[in-house]
């Protein structure tokens, strides 16, 4: 079916959910239950879990969960192969999120397939290209020391909330023209909706977004600016304008999208480093290869996953799967596939390079990839120049936070 994201319908099947809602043509011995990516053995050591999945699961297998049970993709050539067929493997209803069905809208332009897709995408898309994101170098690098100076002298700080945070989620927050003082709102909203399990919670963070991203759609309408959600707002592809329902769908996915992914990562990254000082050092030493080596830490730390539904039966090593099935690609166990990333777990520079997965490919590849690999740039150029060497405070518990978006929740240091 092509959606018409203009006029939304909530999809006609239920999301099938737990032990009791596994079809009939989903063959037992392929049925598992992982606990990715909520299980307490998944959070001790998220990224080991997911490199290990391919020694203790077959490459497809069918994981049982109580939110939505799916077809769990972990070959790197598999997940490639769906995630470059959307006309196999469609995105509608991909996402989980809650929605009201009398009030029911797409999340653009993840949502929406060919031939709709680019007419979103080409919205906002100069703006996030890597000229249009270069012209953020010098603010982000400004920022970046901002943020350091006001920790350099105490010889510690809590990276996540004094600097991989901050960063990132200002220059978003500054791009999509959103005010910089309810920062830590936006934040503790994203999380709410990414990483719980408290369907309740989800349910009133929902009503709180809604609200306030319905209230600042009115206010750019009214008075435009340079912004991301103003352009949305007054964008009319093909000389139509947007309805209420795409305007919104796209902002709110932005929003989500936007927020937690890129300090996800570098929080992954710093920890790290912090436990590695010799190939902290390593970095320093090779500044000419930084492309290289951010490439390689996003293939390393990859934070999130692309899930699909499936539009029509087909066969993957030999494993049937009907219409209407949902599939995950576990992109950070594809970014660990031996097959194509040998000693996956190893950090190495000198890879011959491959496609990563950490953006997804395909139609939907991540529209902000640029954006974040500068910032993971700029974060690491500036950090290590002023602060090349730090340490997890001694004693302190590394805890990962549960969902869709991997990675631990604070990262003490010290230096
Ligand atoms: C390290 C940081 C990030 C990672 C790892 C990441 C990862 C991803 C992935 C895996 C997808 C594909 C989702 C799917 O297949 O269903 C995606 C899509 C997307 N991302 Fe990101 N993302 C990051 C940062 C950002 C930022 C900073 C923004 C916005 C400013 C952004 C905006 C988007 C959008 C709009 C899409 C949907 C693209 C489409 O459907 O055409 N992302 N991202």
């Amino acid at each position: 079916m092509v959606i018409d994201a203009a006029n939304p319908v909530p999809p006609l099947r239920p999301r099938p959910a737990g032990p009791g809602q596994v079809p009939p043509h989903v063959p037992r011995e392929l049925v598992r239950c992982t606990g990715l990516p909520y299980g307490p053995e998944f959070l001790v050591s998220p990224h080991d879990f997911m490199a290990n999945m391919h020694h203790a699961l077959p490459p497809i297998f069918y994981d049982v969960t109580p939110f939505c049970n799916a077809w769990q993709l972990i070959k790197h050539e598999d997940a490639v192969f769906a995630l470059r067929h959307p006309e196999l493997f469609g995105n509608e209803g991909a996402s989980p999120f809650p929605r009201d069905p009398d009030d029911y809208f797409y999340l653009l332009p993840v949502e929406v397939d060919p031939p709709h897709h680019r007419k979103y995408r080409n919205i906002v898309d100069p703006l996030f290209s890597p000229k249009g994101v270069l012209a953020l170098e010098g603010k982000l690098r400004q920022l970046a020391n901002d943020l350091i100076d006001r920790v350099i002298d105490k010889g510690e700080c809590e990276f996540t909330t004094d600097f991989g945070r901050p960063l990132p989620v200002s220059i978003f927050l500054d791009l999509m023209g959103l005010p910089q003082d309810k920062r830590d709102t936006f934040v503790q909203w994203a999380i709410n909706l990414l990483h719980t399990q408290d369907r309740d919670l989800m349910v009133s963070t929902m009503k709180l977004v809604t609200d306030y991203l319905k209230s600042v759609i009115a206010e750019k309408k009214a008075v435009p600016d340079e912004g991301v959600i103003s352009r949305i707002t007054h964008a009319a592809p093909e000389g139509k304008p947007l309805s209420p329902k795409e305007i919104f769908g796209f902002v709110f996915f932005l929003f989500i999208g936007g927020l937690d992914t890129v300090f996800a990562t570098l929080n992954n990254i710093w920890l790290w480093m912090a436990e590695n000082p010799e190939r902290r050092r390593e970095i320093i030493a090779r500044p000419g290869d930084i492309d290289d080596i951010v490439q390689e830490l996003l293939r390393r730390w990859s934070v999130t996953f692309s899930g699909r539904t499936v539009l029509q039966d087909i066969e993957m090593r030999g494993v049937r799967m009907r219409k209407g099935d949902r599939i995950t690609c576990v992109l950070p166990a594809c970014n660990f596939d031996p097959e194509v990333f040998p000693d996956p777990l190893n950090v190495d520079f000198d890879r011959p390079r491959k496609t990563i997965l950490a953006f997804t490919v395909g139609v939907h590849s991540c529209m902000g990839a640029h954006l974040a690999r500068l910032e993971v740039k700029i974060a690491l150029q500036e950090w290590l120049e002023r602060i090349p060497d730090f340490s997890v405070r001694p004693g302190a518990r590394i805890v990962y936070r549960p969902g869709g978006v991997v990675g631990p929740e604070l990262v003490p240091l010290v230096w």
